[in-house]
């Protein structure tokens, strides 16, 4: 960055000689993924410019993915995406998917709870008025990736304690006798709104994936509803196909 205060001259604005000699840090491998970059203050007074134009160029270079911020700790070199690969034929939860692939999982809560269900969680769980829904929704992440969004909706009479699932759903509707069987998956291409987009540390309008799934117990009773975004830049879903007939 010092070497910013000599080229001050070169005629474009500072800010943007200062994204571009971020952008040549990160694409030489000087800064890699994961690293923090130094803090406003510290890039300020090394190339003696403004606070004010620090900010502008780490803001320029979130919105474009290189940096991601997170809150109380910093500004960071992305993380290098490396896509999965995820079979559509198998009926697998993602910490299952997860623990696989050797990652390390976790999850962040954004909401548990029980509710008066809606239209389309009445219809599709077979719910009345007077029952209660059990709401789950996480931001799911894998080696410190946030990978999805998931909401899932189930009868309360299924999981009358939401907050009581533990790390995995799959898991805690296994050990009541509960775990889908069978389910309908649908996808859809979705741009990333503001919010998800940055619960997904991805810059907003990205290109995500609603994924719908409904899954069934081999009696038929759906047990589960859930509506997720994925990062439409992670993920691959695979299905093997067969000529048959
Ligand atoms: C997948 C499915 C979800 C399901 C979840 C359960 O991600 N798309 O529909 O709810 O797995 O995962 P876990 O058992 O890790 O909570």
């Amino acid at each position: 960055f010092a070497t910013l205060k000599h080229q001050a001259q070169s005629g474009a604005p500072l800010y943007l000689q200062l994204r571009k000699s971020i952008e040549d840090a990160v694409n030489r491998g000087l800064i890699g993924p994961g690293d923090a970059l130094p803090s406003e203050r510290d890039i300020a007074t090394k190339a003696d410019i403004s606070r004010v134009t620090v900010r502008k160029a780490v803001q320029d270079l979130v919105k474009g993915g290189i940096l991601v911020q997170r809150h109380g700790s910093g500004t960071f070199v992305a993380p290098r995406m490396e896509r999965v690969e995820q079979s559509l034929s198998r009926l697998t939860s993602f910490t299952e998917d997860m623990a696989r692939r050797g990652m390390a999982v976790r999850s962040a809560w954004l909401d548990r709870g029980l509710y008066a269900p809606s239209p389309d969680e009445m219809m599709v769980l077979g719910l009345s008025s007077s029952e209660l829904v059990a709401r789950v929704a996480r931001l799911r992440i894998a080696n410190d990736t946030p990978l999805a969004i998931e909401r899932a909706s189930l009868s309360a009479s299924v999981l009358p304690d939401p907050a009581d699932i533990g790390s995995s759903l799959y898991a805690a509707l296994e050990l009541t006798g509960n775990r889908p069987v069978r389910a309908v998956q649908r996808i859809s291409a979705a741009n990333l709104g503001d919010s998800d987009a940055r619960l997904l540390e991805v810059p907003p309008g990205i290109a995500g994936l609603h994924i719908e799934r409904i899954s069934y117990l081999a009696s038929g009773k759906v047990i589960e509803f859930t509506r997720s975004i994925y990062r439409g830049d992670a993920y691959d879903f695979v299905a093997e196909l067969r000529l048959t007939g």
